[in-house]
């Protein structure tokens, strides 16, 4: 009787597609229900259940976030909570899933307005909601005004991750100005031992894993550089204090956006946590016409009961079937060859045909020329903006160049900065106006640069315009995008006042506008990210982008740290790395080619060395060693990644596997930074092979295993281990593992 009681109650949404499991539209999204008795909604997918409801007063209020709750269980509706005390009021303790800025608010608000009148009050209550498919929409009105707000869930039915959005939209019959907007709140179950981990960096040192408690008060990370910024990556993770690497919940959430953001991760007063994700409020104000509508960037969320470690992996397969371009299949990187660290600004064709015939013979795929082949510039100092190509390097254009690399087997890649411009340029010189500035204030420079206002239609249209005709009149197959400086002076004078600080929403939306209409019109183009390294590494850029330049350090011991960092949030599907020159042009470290080849090995490979300096042996090694990445590459960057040993906290050793979905074949990274290693820590025990499964051996590159088998089981490799025969200081090797059938 109850279960027919129960069935009668719950209608299934269109993301389900039918009450027994099978999802519609190409199985895109998860299973999404609600009890419209309890008013309860709830989703699950990839082994998570999402809850939320609606309370009697008409706010959304979050149930429910983590492991999977069985199909049978049903939600206790929502309660309205109570206030503590006449200073803890029932706002400021409720876990809204949309908190707006009214009624005794005191945490952090989701959205703030403000009205012509000066109410800044906003009361938002369900409303409604739809079945798209592969989302559900839940609408929310003001209790009073004609604001209205759509939140967008949609759940991967195999990860489990959420991706959230919101759009206000103003009805009201008059202007109103949003302060304040994100993506998304999220509420976490009450535990009072709850650790934020986040990363955090500066040029040259990207990604530094930092960790604290979650304690009383907020706890804010955000960019106000008008870029997403090296300093704080929008990533969190929240763990329990015993979660580690393989076990324990971790919660973790990415916000897609390349401007200013801010995650705020806040107790309130009775120790309730919840993370509010979206625009940066700092200098935020968005004035919104009757009709007109605001959009969030979205927040991509996601829970592993797996420790760190399944929490980076489930994220990373997220990122290759749902966000990186050509997804769910993205495309494998090709080996690559970049001039910058080998030339500087000096290039020309004899040069670069002399680098691109060496590239070659090793085996390099694809051949970009960096900075300095267009306008005046031969330094940073000039030429920034102008887009043609300078005939005292390239006397007959990058033609015959380009004819040379693709006819020596390789794709022609070229470096790029659109969004800036140098004063001292052509650009400059006649569009004096397109720089983003406050009229009649000083216009700071950064690396002699000033930033354009592509939030002005006739800046995106010139850029459009000159790179589609460098892309349409060149073989060009891929871009190194570039943004090298952080903002200043934000004005737009063009626009009224009030209007002005729309800029840091425009600007972004009209960058990814540009990328994709050249994607649009190139569909063979592939773009990397890059901004001064990692300043511009975020899931809305990853979008479309095929990879990210995640720091400007090639010292090969400082980049395993960085990439460590970066695995925690992003995938290794997009991660570039390039072997360079020793002594290392940042920190002039001395490390053997084998090491820094095996660091840079563990995404996508470049070789960013001055080849004319290297000997024959040299060449022999980098050509064995690029060969043996393309046997590995696949498992590398679409398989899965342990971190068996990270290399943080100064830690002697680190070690990485990467395992095919079919476990297969594994590959296994080991490196030894330092001597201070007692000989037991020379084992290292794999893990996410199949036990029963048997796997050979065989070394790609280093020493080879001491004291090992050839061939062994996976419980073997997993409980056993194997010991790696290293010695010294930053020495490393790598091994491949196969099923035998
Ligand atoms: C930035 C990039 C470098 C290089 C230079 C060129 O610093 O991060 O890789 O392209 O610009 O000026």
């Amino acid at each position: 009787m109850a279960a027919t009681n129960e069935t009668r109650r719950k209608v299934f949404l269109g993301l389900l597609g039918s009450a027994a499991g099978m999802a519609l539209g190409g199985g895109a999204g998860a299973r999404a229900m609600v009890d419209q008795a309890t008013r309860v909604f709830r989703l699950d997918g990839g082994g998570v259940t999402y809850a939320f409801g609606i309370n009697a007063g008409g706010q959304v209020q979050s149930l429910y976030w983590g492991a999977a709750l069985a199909a049978s269980d049903s939600l206790p509706a929502a309660v309205p909570v109570e206030a503590n005390s006449s200073n803890e009021m029932a706002p400021g303790l409720t876990p809204y899933e949309f908190a707006g800025f009214g009624g005794g608010l005191t945490t952090e608000p989701a959205l703030k307005v403000r009205f012509p009148d000066g109410v800044r009050d906003l009361d938002l209550r369900y409303a409604g909601h739809q079945d798209k498919g592969d989302s559900l929409v839940l609408q929310l009105q003001d209790a009073k005004r004609a604001v209205r707000v759509a939140l967008t869930y949609a759940m991967d039915e195999a990860t489990g991750i959420l991706a959230r959005s919101a759009v206000v939209e103003n009805r009201t019959g008059n202007w109103i100005q949003v302060d304040q907007m994100a993506a998304a709140c999220l509420n976490l179950p009450y535990s009072d031992d709850y650790r934020l981990y986040f990363l955090s960096g500066r040029w040259a040192g990207e990604f530094m894993l930092q960790t604290r408690a979650i304690t009383p008060g907020a706890f804010v990370l955000e960019s106000r550089k008008g870029v997403t910024s090296h300093q704080i990556n929008p990533w969190i993770a929240v763990s329990r204090a015993a979660t580690g690497e393989e076990s324990g919940p971790v919660w973790f959430g990415a916000l897609g956006w390349s401007g200013n953001w801010r995650i705020n991760v806040e107790m309130d007063a009775m120790g309730g946590v919840h993370a509010t994700a979206g625009y940066n409020p700092f200098d935020f104000s968005y004035r919104l016409k009757q009709g007109e509508s605001l959009a969030s960037p979205v927040f991509h969320a996601g829970f592993s009961n797996e420790g760190f470690g399944g929490a980076s992996r489930v994220f990373h397969r997220y990122q290759r079937e749902k966000v990186l371009p050509h997804a769910p299949r993205p495309r494998l990187r090709p080996v690559l060859y970049n001039s910058w660290e080998a030339t500087f600004f000096d290039v020309n064709e004899a040069g670069q045909v002399a680098l691109a015939e060496k590239a070659a013979s090793i085996g390099v795929e694809r051949f970009v020329v960096d900075d300095g082949w267009f306008g005046a510039r031969d330094s940073d100092k000039a030429g920034l903006g102008d887009w043609v190509v300078n005939l005292k390097k390239f006397p007959s254009g990058l033609g015959p160049l380009i004819k040379r690399v693709n006819g020596l087997g390789m794709q022609f890649g070229l470096w790029v900065e659109p969004e800036m411009v140098n004063p001292d340029s052509d650009l400059y010189r006649a569009h004096p106006d397109w720089v983003i500035n406050f009229p009649g204030r000083q216009r700071s420079e950064a690396r002699n640069q000033l930033v354009l206002n592509l939030a002005r239609k006739d800046v995106c249209e010139h850029l459009l315009k000159v790179l589609d005709a460098l892309l349409s009149s060149h073989n060009i197959e891929y871009l190194k995008w570039d943004h090298n400086r952080a903002w200043s002076e934000p004005g737009w004078p063009e626009v009224a006042p009030d209007d002005q600080q729309r800029l840091y929403v425009a600007y972004v939306d009209n960058l990814y506008k540009l990328l994709a209409g050249l994607r649009r019109r190139h569909p063979k183009l592939e773009i990397e990210s890059c901004a001064s390294g990692g300043g511009r590494v975020d899931l809305g850029i990853m979008k479309l982008t095929e990879q990210v330049w995640t720091s400007d350090n090639t010292d090969p011991y400082d980049r395993l740290v960085i990439q460590d960092g970066y695995s925690h949030a992003y995938a290794p599907a997009a991660m570039m790395a390039w072997v360079t020159d020793s002594p290392n042009f940042v920190n002039k470290r001395v490390t053997s080619l084998e090491y820094r080849f095996l660091s840079a090995m563990q995404g996508g490979l470049g070789i960013g060395a001055n080849l004319n300096h290297r000997q024959d042996e040299d060449f022999a090694k980098a050509r064995r060693l690029v060969e043996a990445y393309k046997q590995v590459r696949a498992t590398i960057q679409l398989g899965n990644l342990y971190r068996l040993v990270s290399p943080g906290n100064g830690s002697p050793r680190s070690a990485t596997l990467s395992v095919s979905h079919d476990r297969k074949q594994a590959v296994l990274f080991a490196f030894l930074h330092s001597s201070m290693l007692r000989s037991a820590q020379k084992t290292i025990q794999l893990r996410g092979l199949d036990a029963s499964a048997v796997y050979s051996l065989r070394p790609i590159a280093g020493s080879a295993a001491a004291g090992t088998v050839a061939k062994a089981s996976g419980a073997y490799w997993m409980g056993h281990g194997l010991k790696v025969a290293l010695e010294g200081d930053f020495q490393a090797a790598a091994f491949v593992l196969e099923a035998v059938s």
